[in-house]
């Protein structure tokens, strides 16, 4: 069996004296070409784990093992690994190509290798005609755009970024999650988190969800759908409060409906058959409860994370 580039075992951190815990007795392989997004609502841990990772963040137990070695047994290591914080650190009176040949030259990377790397990375996050231009009239995509390069100025076989796509538009998530892919294909690990279920299907090999510091399941999106199962997903809106909708659904016999969440005015629930849609209206109609809207959908990674945390992943 190929060994994993990335093994982290019983990973526990927590803050305040012990008070706050973002890690507790997290597990995660990752084996080397793959793309894993890390999915979680805020608060879940994400950071956390990218900042111990990053060698920021000390203080914590557990073992993190890279290419089969103590992460932190030798500096060299780290040298290997790429990181895109949530936060940018830039020298916002230098251009895109000076910032990069200054991160750059960090590593020892001999001046004319560095050179050609940071054209060629300018050219893969499209900004080789703004390369001279000072960071401090970029657009937000731009700056994201150029943090993802930084993060590859050293070619790391590992890369780790931090809500890539927070706070910008359209265009420039797609092509950052783009290059995301491509650097996968090149055979870089990938570990990125996010809040958004969209980003995950489309971007990654494997999917993994998290909250309250540890993994709650992982998988190929059709793997974390059959958790799921052969289900249709009902969303349901209205003037409910959460308690008095669970009181209501809760004596709709027979059975066959699943709460997947509930929360006031909105609520997921999954049928293993449509037949069983009707006599619900019907039942909630009964106990006063009047619906305003109700969507039929088929089960997908937004009713996985329902189920796994029972609250939603809105931004
Ligand atoms: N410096 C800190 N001091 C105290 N508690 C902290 C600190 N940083 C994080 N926490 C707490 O640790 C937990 C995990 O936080 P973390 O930032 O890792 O989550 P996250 O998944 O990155 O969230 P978000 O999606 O909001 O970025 C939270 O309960 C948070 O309040
Ligand atoms: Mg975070």
């Amino acid at each position: 069996m190929q060994q994993p580039i990335l093994e982290i075992k019983n990973l526990s951190k927590a803050y305040d004296r012990g008070e706050t815990v973002a890690l507790a007795n997290f597990n995660l392989s990752l084996n080397k070409g793959e793309v894993l997004g890390l999915l979680g609502p805020n608060g879940a841990g994400k950071t956390t784990l990218i900042s111990i990772l990053s060698g920021t963040l000390r203080d914590f137990s557990g073992t993190i093992a890279f290419k089969g070695v103590d992460l932190f047994s030798d500096r060299r290591l780290k040298n290997q690994i790429g990181i895109v914080p949530q936060e940018m650190a830039f020298y916002e009176d230098l251009g895109a190509l000076e910032n990069l040949m200054f991160w750059g030259g960090l590593y020892s990377i001999p001046e004319k290798e560095l050179k050609k790397r940071a054209l060629d990375l300018l050219s893969l996050v499209e900004l080789s005609s703004r390369a001279k231009e000072p960071i401090k009239k970029f657009s937000g995509g731009m700056k994201r755009r150029l943090n993802v390069a930084i993060g590859l100025i050293h070619q790391p076989e590992l890369l780790l970024l931090d809500e890539p796509t927070v706070g910008i538009d359209v265009q420039a998530k797609v092509s950052i999650l783009d290059i995301i892919r491509n650097v996968g294909l090149q055979g870089t690990s990938v570990i990125f988190t996010t809040h958004q279920l969209a980003e995950v299907e489309q971007t990654c090999t494997r999917i993994a969800i998290m909250d309250k510091g540890v993994i709650l399941a992982q998988g190929t999106l059709a793997e974390l759908i059959r958790i799921v199962g052969e289900k249709e997903i009902v969303v349901v809106s209205g003037e409910f409060t959460a308690n008095r909708f669970s009181e209501a659904i809760k004596k709709l016999s027979p059975n066959g409906v699943e709460i997947l969440s509930v929360a006031d005015n909105e609520a997921h629930l999954a049928f293993t058959n449509s037949e069983g849609i009707p006599g619900m209206m019907q039942h909630l109609f009964k106990h006063q409860l009047a619906l305003d809207d109700l969507k039929i959908k088929s089960p997908n990674l937004e009713a996985v994370f329902l189920k796994l945390t029972g609250r939603s992943l809105r931004d």
